[in-house]
């Protein structure tokens, strides 16, 4: 399969946890790809100038920090110009701060989703990584266990 991880990271989290999917993928004999916004986004200005095409993937993985407890501004740019495969297959990543899902991650998962209904994606799976969590490491094996499989279905 071919797979796009389209992915924003600024501090690095969220890129580790793809970097360990990577290789999970890979293993599987996947042939991975992964384009980083952060390259083409002026943070002061916050405008996004990049918007890498995303149609040509057999599963594209959408993954972003949570900001403000919302999606990461980047993302909701770039998302409101993807072009989509219809009913393409998706995998949404998200790591925020704090502990609960309530503090931005659910809106923000809320957020991807929406702005990709258009397509009537298939999305295989979701997840959020908990940074401050003292179960990050098991919510980040567990992701990693729950998108590969999602592969292998
Ligand atoms: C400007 C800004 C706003 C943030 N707002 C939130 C927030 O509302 N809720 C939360 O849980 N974490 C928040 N965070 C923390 C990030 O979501 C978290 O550190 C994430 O794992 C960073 O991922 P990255 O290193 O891939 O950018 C914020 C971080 C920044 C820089």
């Amino acid at each position: 399969m071919k797979i796009g991880f389209i992915f924003y990271s600024e501090s690095g989290h969220t890129l580790s946890v793809l970097n360990q999917l990577e290789k999970v993928y890979k293993n599987k004999g996947h042939f991975v790809e992964k384009i980083s916004l952060y390259e083409g986004y002026d943070i002061k200005k916050r405008i996004l100038t990049y918007f890498p095409k995303a149609n040509e993937y057999d599963l594209v993985l959408f993954a972003s920090p949570v900001q403000a407890f919302s999606l990461a501004i980047p993302m909701v740019q770039y998302l409101e110009h993807v072009e989509l495969k219809k009913e393409q297959k998706t995998q949404l990543l998200l790591t925020q701060h704090f502990k609960r899902a309530c503090f931005g991650g659910n809106r923000a998962l809320r957020q991807m989703k929406k702005a990709i209904e258009g397509y009537n994606p298939v999305i295989l799976c979701e997840g959020i990584v908990h940074w401050s969590s003292k179960e990050r490491e098991l919510q980040i094996e567990q992701i990693i266990a729950q998108f590969g499989s999602a592969m292998d279905e």
